[in-house]
């Protein structure tokens, strides 16, 4: 576990079955440096258990990020339930790991994640209260988290193009799900030409058919000749092989954990694209989830929305007018965030 390569000095990481359940899952709490780890719990079958772990691990780090930078009292937390979530979830099941969640004694706040329905967050409900996203919350992330990457994208192609409308800008965006259709909306609607692709191409000719939108298939997506590429499918996207294939200079999507690796900003940064950190412009949602996880007020959730892209143009001006290595400078605030709660800085 410790030489786990992605394994970085998290406080706690909780491997949990309950056979009779069906459950057989994994808490990582990551920080708790800023606040207790908020982070989704996400259920599917992966090819090894080891995937598993290194899912939850990276998914964990990533959470402790992204309340970082968005200044939020929270630290980085995330769980993994290895089952089908469309053959083997049950109410038992989730009961079982509001359980597990509940031994950790508020350290953990679980939330929905891919294979995750606020259904599922009732049921773990009845065992804990350090759980988010019920049907009776504040309801669906995915519209806060499209509007922050839209307020961000905006404010990249401000600075780095020197534009201030989106007016015939060609955007091509992978993933037309919760975050990504919305995200597309938002864009078409800002006059924004864009060129769309889905897993499910029916869900992409639907959204071409429209809006007028170039519908391409998914493979090529990445490569389009466009000014700017939002990844709103799944992470993991850019390596050594992808990152030369790149079309659009400006990358901005919502899709968490983009790099396969962290050394893959270093290379996105080599070959001249402006990386915007996924953490960064797709905090939204979770800041839509801490007005129920910690009570932040409405008001002060849009603020949080708004400041999103400010902090993408203080990254920005730190790194020079053509734009620079984002993610480095991201990353240095966080662990200056980190260092000074923690009394050393
Ligand atoms: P979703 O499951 O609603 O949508 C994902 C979409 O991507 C689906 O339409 C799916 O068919 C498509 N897709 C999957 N693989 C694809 C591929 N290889 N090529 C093209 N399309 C593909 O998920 P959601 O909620 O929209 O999330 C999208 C991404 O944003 C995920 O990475 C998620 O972790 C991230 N995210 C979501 C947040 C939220 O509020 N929902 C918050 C922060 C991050």
């Amino acid at each position: 576990m410790f030489d786990h390569p992605d394994f970085d000095h998290h406080e706690q990481v909780v491997f949990v079955a309950d056979p009779a359940a069906g459950l057989r899952a994994i808490i990582a709490v990551h920080d708790t440096t800023l606040g207790p780890g908020l982070g989704g719990c996400r259920i599917r079958r992966y090819d090894s258990d080891d995937a598993a772990l290194t899912d939850v691990l990276r998914l964990s780090r990533g959470m402790t990020f992204k309340a970082a930078l968005a200044a939020l009292p929270l630290g980085g937390g995330k769980s993994v339930i290895l089952a089908d979530a469309e053959t083997e979830k049950t109410e038992a099941m989730m009961r079982a790991m509001g359980q597990a969640v509940e031994r950790l004694g508020g350290r953990y706040i679980a939330a929905e994640d891919v294979g995750a329905t606020p259904a599922d967050m009732d049921a773990m409900a009845v065992e804990t209260s350090h759980v988010s996203g019920l049907s009776t919350g504040v309801g669906d992330p995915a519209p806060w988290t499209a509007k922050g990457v839209f307020l961000c994208l905006n404010a990249v192609v401000e600075h780095i193009l020197g534009r201030s409308d989106l007016k015939g800008l060609r955007v091509a965006v992978k993933g037309l799900g919760a975050v990504g259709g919305r995200l597309a909306m938002l864009l078409s609607e800002a006059g924004a030409e864009l060129i769309v692709a889905d897993l499910d191409p029916a869900r992409a000719a639907q959204f071409a058919a429209d809006t007028g939108a170039t519908q391409v298939a998914t493979s090529e997506i990445a490569h389009q000749a466009a000014d700017v590429y939002a990844p709103c499918a799944l992470g993991g996207e850019f390596d050594a092989t992808t990152i030369p294939k790149l079309g659009a200079q400006i990358i901005c999507g919502a899709a968490n954990n983009q790099l396969a690796a962290d050394a893959d900003a270093d290379r996105l940064s080599a070959a001249g694209h402006i990386y915007c950190p996924d953490y960064l412009v797709n905090a939204g949602g979770l800041i839509s989830v801490s007005r129920t996880a910690i009570g932040m007020s409405d008001a002060r959730a849009e603020a949080k929305l708004a400041a999103l892209p400010e902090t993408l143009k203080m990254l920005l001006d730190r790194t020079g007018p053509n734009g620079g290595h984002l993610a480095i400078a991201a990353d240095a605030i966080v662990r200056e965030r980190l260092a000074a709660a923690r009394g050393g800085a």
